[in-house]
């Protein structure tokens, strides 16, 4: 695997396989990597013949009163895992090479409507800052397709909005979210967890899954079921931000006749805030 930090490197790699022909495949990630990315690397290897990781923590998408600075940073195991999941390219810039002029003067793209509902309601600017760097990320590797996890399923929705709305030629996929045994999603942002938080974390898919049997078993008591999932997170001890039924494609709330659905929720415990969704469909 080649290490390069600069958007002339990259391009120039990249390049050299478009004129080979070759299909390049790339997964962007903020690294401190486990196995929830290496799962993308090898969704990635499905889709592709050359791949690229880009390592880069996006000040961005962090609020003010949010984790930038502690967020974690391990580039050296990122760079050992990428390898052996055969990664072919690790692109890991500093943010002056990112943003020359400074992030908060940058360009900025905006998916409007998306991006203010669920999370961007409680995180404002977030995803802003995501789709700015993931457009930006796309034209400096220039891939044919990227892979994004369905844990961020609203970050997925968005990204893949502003492809179709900006004529992006990038083929979007979305890889399953990966599990702990007990269920628990994972994210770099469970090491923040204590033991004890730790040991209740999983509720937060099991009260997703009970959400989506009801909704699978004909239960068209959206709010009741909404509500019944915040009491049960409450009732564990977390402070959850929301806990939603939505229409798939969209997120916009469910009409009668919408089979696909998603339950969603982001929930606070101690120093975490943790997100996590089931995807249903109804009879
Ligand atoms: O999901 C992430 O890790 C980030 O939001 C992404 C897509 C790499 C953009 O910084």
């Amino acid at each position: 695997m080649d290490t390069v930090t600069t958007i002339a490197a990259v391009r120039e790699h990249v390049r050299a396989w478009r004129r080979q022909g070759l299909r390049v495949a790339f997964v962007p990630t903020m690294g401190n990597l486990h196995a929830g990315h290496v799962s993308l690397i090898e969704a990635a290897r499905r889709h592709g013949e050359r791949f690229v990781a880009s390592i880069f923590v996006n000040p961005m998408q962090f609020g003010p009163n949010e984790d930038f600075a502690h967020y974690p940073r391990t580039p050296l195991e990122d760079a050992r895992m990428l390898a052996s999941a055969g990664c072919d390219l690790m692109f890991s810039p500093e943010v002056r090479e990112v943003y020359p002029n400074g992030a908060e003067r940058a360009t900025r793209v905006e998916v409007p409507g998306l991006s203010r509902v669920l999370c961007g309601e409680f995180r404002p600017g977030h995803f802003e800052g995501v789709s700015t760097v993931v457009a930006k990320l796309f034209h400096i590797v220039e891939p044919d397709v990227a892979v994004f996890g369905e844990k961020d399923f609203q970050q997925l929705a968005i990204i893949r909005r502003m492809v179709a709305d900006l004529c992006m030629p990038v083929e979007v996929i979305g890889a399953p979210t990966v599990r702990d045994a007990d269920g628990l999603a994972m994210s770099s942002r469970n090491q923040y967890l204590t033991a004890q938080e730790r040991s209740v974390a999983p509720i937060i898919y099991a009260t997703l899954q009970a959400a989506a049997t009801r909704l699978a078993a004909g239960d068209a008591e959206i709010a009741s079921i909404e509500r019944c999932g915040v009491q049960t997170l409450e009732q564990a001890g977390f402070r959850p931000d929301y806990f939603a039924v939505r229409e798939a494609p969209d997120l916009n709330p469910p009409s009668p006749g919408a089979r696909n659905l998603v339950v969603l929720t982001a929930a606070r415990v101690g120093k975490a805030r943790l997100i996590d969704n089931v995807q249903v469909t109804r009879p």
